[in-house]
């Protein structure tokens, strides 16, 4: 269902739109879940470090999610956040269950959020080409998040 708006975006580049947003919200979602597995599960001895640097980033993507669903509202689309829906959807890794030590739930989540950047990546230019540059800039931001997030994980990773 949709509703109306007097957006100056046609039906069909807001339709275009929402499906880019709706593709990432589910793996926004999948994301943050991902990243209170590690903040929850990580053990070592880097613990508390990691412990608050996997809930970081969780915050951040918190922000991603309510951005994609909120501008999927806004062009008159209902955003389907449900469980069933992103699990079915998600694009992302299954984060292993079996991850213990702060490497392998850095590079658990470091695999994620570097797909889920790619993906956002491709969005900016296929919004841009449906006629929907501020859904462009939406998921440039987004992308500008995403690659520092992974920067601060992947800088976690190299032996000192
Ligand atoms: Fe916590």
């Amino acid at each position: 269902m949709t509703y109306e708006t007097s957006i100056d975006l046609s039906a069909h580049v807001r339709k275009a739109s929402v499906a880019l947003l709706q593709a990432r919200l589910s793996d926004a979602l999948d994301l943050e879940a991902q990243a209170k597995q590690a903040h929850w599960n990580v053990r070592g001895r880097h613990f508390l470090q990691l412990h608050g640097l996997f809930d970081a980033v969780h915050g951040e993507v918190e922000e991603f999610v309510d951005l994609l669903a909120e501008r999927i509202t806004t062009l008159g689309h209902v955003a389907d956040g449900r469980v069933q829906t992103t699990a079915g959807a998600t694009t992302l890794y299954d984060y292993p269950l079996a991850a213990h030590g702060g490497d392998a739930h850095l590079r658990a989540l470091a695999a994620s959020l570097a797909l889920f950047g790619k993906a956002v990546r491709a969005a900016i230019d296929a919004a841009a080409q449906a006629g929907d540059a501020t859904t462009a800039d939406l998921f440039t931001q987004i992308s500008r998040g995403a690659d520092k997030q992974l920067w601060l994980l992947e800088a976690h990773l190299i032996a000192d």
